[in-house]
């Protein structure tokens, strides 16, 4: 059998909602041969509609929804596949050999697409604090329909310069529909990397937050939302301001499934253990009494009791006990009740701390800068770390992600993704968490290179970008919490791999084999692009297969042909020609998971159905699984 070439382009969400329905209606299924003669699957409609029965909506009947200019258009370029990749930059890395941390440049949306098939379902927590289309916010504008030509022609998307990044002002006649169709189409990829259990928050103001909220309805389905938190982000009101002076922000909050999601409760608080004392030195320690009537009337819940001191007290006026006779009996019995220090006040229930129902406190929607931070917390930190003022504006506060991390219940391995990470103050909170409980969570990180204006605090200080501010950051960040950790510190990781967004490694041939005449025969031998290293080679195979793009990478010489070892098997590549036997021995010592090789290292057809054929022996692996494992590029 001939080895698999690999697409290497993304997937498209359109597979993953395929895979989805197959799982729950498999019989509308059915096997059809593909273009490359192989037997696939496809979607039988007809089928699919008689299972559905009355349960589809007529095409004429009215329907609620939200709905802006642009919309259709989004939903298209969300589900297209991308043919760019991600290439690693260890320079700009931290400890590229041992971290689990990953801080990729690049259009979020694109970067977002790249990683669906290795995080597909395995992020616990998105934080996102996306532009807030304050009128003069900078927004990014994706490929529509149209051509990128016609459309930014049409639509003035560029600037000056030529760049997609383009200030939506509010004077814009599609000042709303484009920062929805924005932030649409990288909700409808990132719901997709969430875990069952996981929980998205999403910073935002009075500005989108009406239009946001609809737009997660849509997306993550209005049974996942929990709550729409009010973060207190000022500490004093603004004199100037003209009607209301305004010192909130919104952070929406979503589960991906709210059955499988449970909230992190706050650590009690000295103020609400001081509500509990033990005037009666009871054993069981300390308790607050608990009013014993309530206003749903139930006439056997309405009975005199008579207090240790004689007097008889009645339910107060159309209310009733909370407990019926006997229950009131066990508890009394059971020193549960308390008439207070005399012993002649109106009956209460003992609650003690000891036997709450839930561990800490159930947290509250309104996130008061005091527990939190403020916003000019956020900046001190920034210009604590940097030495200079204003070199990034408004970042969060440290202590708000804190909080977001524990509503979100983190596990200690759990992976945190921010797509519009600007100074980094997600991965800055990460590391604070692991260093504070010896936790192994990872983050990613990713931000556009945008740059920074001329003469900037920031430019002044040598940053280029806000790439090179959140990169910064990190280093500077992690370098204090590791003085601060001193000795106690267990392997606490503040490295990251860095990676940019770029274009494929391959050159165009490569993408169009039926187009290959006999001029283009030699380039496509040359399918790699000239200026691309066997890393940048193994990175784009990772992110097309699916690999952990922080898996430990070993380099490992056989017969002087050079391996790459994901993962001790995950993956191993070579990009070598003429392979020994001996190289495909020392290749089949790991039983990958997955292989890859550079097609045109094969000068003869011969050559690949032998490495097939080696590989199958050697691992004892069956047609099926080798024609899986085994691929080429
Ligand atoms: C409000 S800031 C985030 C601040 C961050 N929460 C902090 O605490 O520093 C939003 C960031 O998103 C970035 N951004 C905007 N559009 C983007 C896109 N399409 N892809 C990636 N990053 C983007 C901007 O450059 C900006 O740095």
């Amino acid at each position: 059998m001939e080895i698999k070439k690999r697409p290497l382009q993304s997937a498209s969400t359109s597979d993953f909602t395929f895979e989805a329905l197959q799982q729950i209606a498999p019989s509308a299924f059915v096997e059809v041969r593909g273009e490359d003669g192989q037997l696939t699957h496809k979607i039988d409609f007809d089928i699919l509609k008689e299972l559905l029965g009355e349960k589809i909506a007529d095409e004429q009947e009215e329907r609620f929804g939200f709905y802006w200019v642009g919309k259709q258009e989004v939903k298209r370029v969300a589900a297209q596949p991308t043919r760019q990749t991600l290439r690693p930059v260890e320079e700009k890395s931290v400890d590229w050999d041992n971290t689990q941390n990953l801080y990729i440049e690049g259009d979020n949306l694109e970067v977002l697409k790249l990683l669906q098939r290795a995080y597909l379902g395995k992020v616990k927590m998105i934080y996102i604090d996306p532009p807030y289309n304050t009128g003069n916010d900078f927004v990014y504008n994706d490929d529509f329909a149209m051509s990128r030509e016609e459309q930014d022609e049409a639509m003035g998307n560029l600037d000056e310069e030529g760049n997609r990044l383009r200030r939506n002002l509010d004077s814009s006649p599609r000042f709303h529909s484009d920062w929805c169709s924005m932030i649409y189409s990288r909700l409808l990829v990132a719901r997709t990397l969430l875990s069952n259990d996981g929980v998205i928050f999403i910073s935002i103001d009075d500005n989108e937050v009406h239009h946001l909220r609809k737009i997660c309805d849509e997306v993550f389905g209005a049974t996942n939302f929990i709550a729409q938190l009010i973060w207190e982000r000022a500490y004093s009101p603004k004199n100037d301001a003209k009607y209301i002076s305004n010192s909130h922000d919104y952070i929406m909050m979503f589960a991906k499934n709210i059955d499988s999601f449970t909230i992190g409760r706050l650590e009690r608080t000295a103020e609400a253990n001081a509500r509990y004392s033990n005037p009666d030195n009871d054993p069981r320690g300390v308790w607050k009494a608990s009013d014993m009537s309530v206003k749903t009337y139930n006439a056997a819940c309405d009975y005199p009791i008579t207090t240790p001191s004689g007097k008889i007290v009645e339910p107060p006026a159309g209310r009733c006990w909370r407990l019926s006779r006997n229950a009131f009996r066990e508890r009394l019995q059971d020193n549960r009740i308390w008439f207070g220090p005399n012993g002649d006040s109106t009956p209460a229930i003992k609650r003690f701390l000891s036997e709450l129902k839930f561990d800490g406190m159930a947290p509250t929607s309104i996130l008061f800068y005091k527990e939190v931070g403020h916003s000019q917390e956020g900046s001190q930190e920034v210009t604590a770390l940097f030495g200079d003022k204003g070199v990034f504006d408004g970042p969060k506060p440290v202590r708000l992600l804190r909080r977001l991390m524990t509503l979100a219940n983190l596990k200690d391995d759990s992976v945190v993704l921010d797509f519009f990470s600007g100074s980094a103050t997600t991965a800055h909170a990460v590391m604070k968490l692991n260093a504070e409980d010896g936790g192994k969570r990872k983050y990613i990180m990713v931000q556009l290179p945008e740059e920074t204006p001329e003469n900037s605090p920031a430019r002044k200080a040598g940053y280029k970008t806000i790439c090179e501010i959140g990169q910064e950051r990190i280093r500077r960040a992690g370098r204090q919490i590791k003085e601060e950790v001193g000795l106690l510190d267990n392997g606490l990781d503040i490295g990251f791999r860095v990676l940019c967004l770029d274009s494929s490694n391959m050159e165009e041939v490569y993408f169009e084999p039926h187009q290959t005449t006999q001029e283009n025969l030699s380039l496509q031998v040359e399918s790699v692009k000239p200026d691309r290293t066997p890393l940048d080679l193994l990175f784009g195979c990772m992110v097309d297969w699916g690999v952990e793009l922080s898996y430990p990478i070993r380099k490992e010489s056989v017969e002087g042909k050079e391996l790459y070892i994901v993962n001790e098997g995950a993956l191993v590549a070579c990009f070598d020609e003429e392979l020994s036997q001996e190289t495909i021995e020392g290749i089949a010592q790991y039983n990958p998971q997955r292989v890859i090789f550079l097609e045109a290292c094969f000068t003869r057809d011969a050559d690949k159905i032998n490495i097939y054929e080696q590989f199958k022996q050697l691992c004892s692996w069956s047609d099926e699984e080798t024609y899986k494992r085994i691929q080429m590029i």
